[in-house]
């Protein structure tokens, strides 16, 4: 298997709530790259989410193996995963998670200031994140104020002002309509050849163009894995 920037060697997740338990993921071995636009597909309950927070260091495998680019990341601390993931992750969610009270680039502003980056700093590189998603005239807006697309426009660009190696995204299109859809899509794929990894969960089948890969989960076992090469460059 290719090593990428996250592999994941036998990994097991089961979720144990009283009496039940679930086996969300099983056995498997799976690696993300680089430059690459990954999908992971499949139906719901499959196992996509507890995947993407594996990769995102925000559960731990009951079992396997998880590697950080050399880093066997398995038996780190709580502490070093949360430094990991304030510093080497952008996390999208479908439903944004912007801070109400705060407008656009206060909120991109947030991950800047927990990494204990000066106000000042923060305000530059936050002002050139939304820039570079097309919002520079949005600075000074509340959410409420902003349209589905916007506001998903915000959460990438939080992603990555703190130029993380990997974003991870779940169902960032789902409250979307075509239009926003295709704007994000374009904003993450130009992200992915700018050196990083960018991992997309979704139902949307319409988002496989512009995928490089494309991971299938089946009741939590990968069941097949498209490179699709000709996309890739
Ligand atoms: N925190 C949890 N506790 C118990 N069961 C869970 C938990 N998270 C997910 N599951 C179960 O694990 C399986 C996979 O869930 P999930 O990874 O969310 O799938 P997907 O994102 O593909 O819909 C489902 O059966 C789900 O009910
Ligand atoms: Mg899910």
């Amino acid at each position: 298997m290719q090593q990428g920037i996250v592999t994941l060697k036998n990994v097991k997740k089961i979720y144990k709530t009283g009496d039940s338990v679930i086996t969300a993921l099983d056995s498997t071995n799976v690696s993300f790259e680089t430059n690459k636009l990954t999908l992971i597909m499949g139906p719901s309950g499959s196992g996509k989410t507890t995947l993407l927070s594996i990769l995102g260091f925000v559960i731990y495998p009951t079992a396997g193996d998880v590697f950080y680019k050399e880093t066997h990341v398995n038996n780190l601390k709580e502490s070093y995963l949360a430094q990991l993931r304030l510093h080497e992750i952008g996390f999208v969610f479908q439903q944004f998670n912007l801070i109400e009270p705060l407008n656009a680039l206060e909120n991109v502003m947030q991950p800047l200031i927990l990494q204990g980056i000066t106000k000042k700093e923060a305000i530059v590189l936050a002002s050139r994140a939304l820039e570079e998603v097309g919002l520079s005239t949005k600075m000074k807006t509340l959410p409420k104020r902003l349209s589905g697309g916007q506001k998903q426009r915000v959460a990438i660009a939080r992603a990555l002002v703190t130029n993380p190696a990997m974003i991870l995204c779940d169902e960032p299109t789902a409250s979307l309509d075509a239009k926003s859809a295709t704007s994000i899509m374009q904003e993450l794929k130009t992200l992915a050849s700018k050196n990083k990894a960018v991992i997309i969960v979704t139902h949307d089948l319409r988002l496989r163009k512009y995928a490089d890969k494309v991971i299938y989960v089946e009741e939590g076992k990968v069941s097949d894995v498209i490179n699709n090469e000709q996309d890739y460059k």
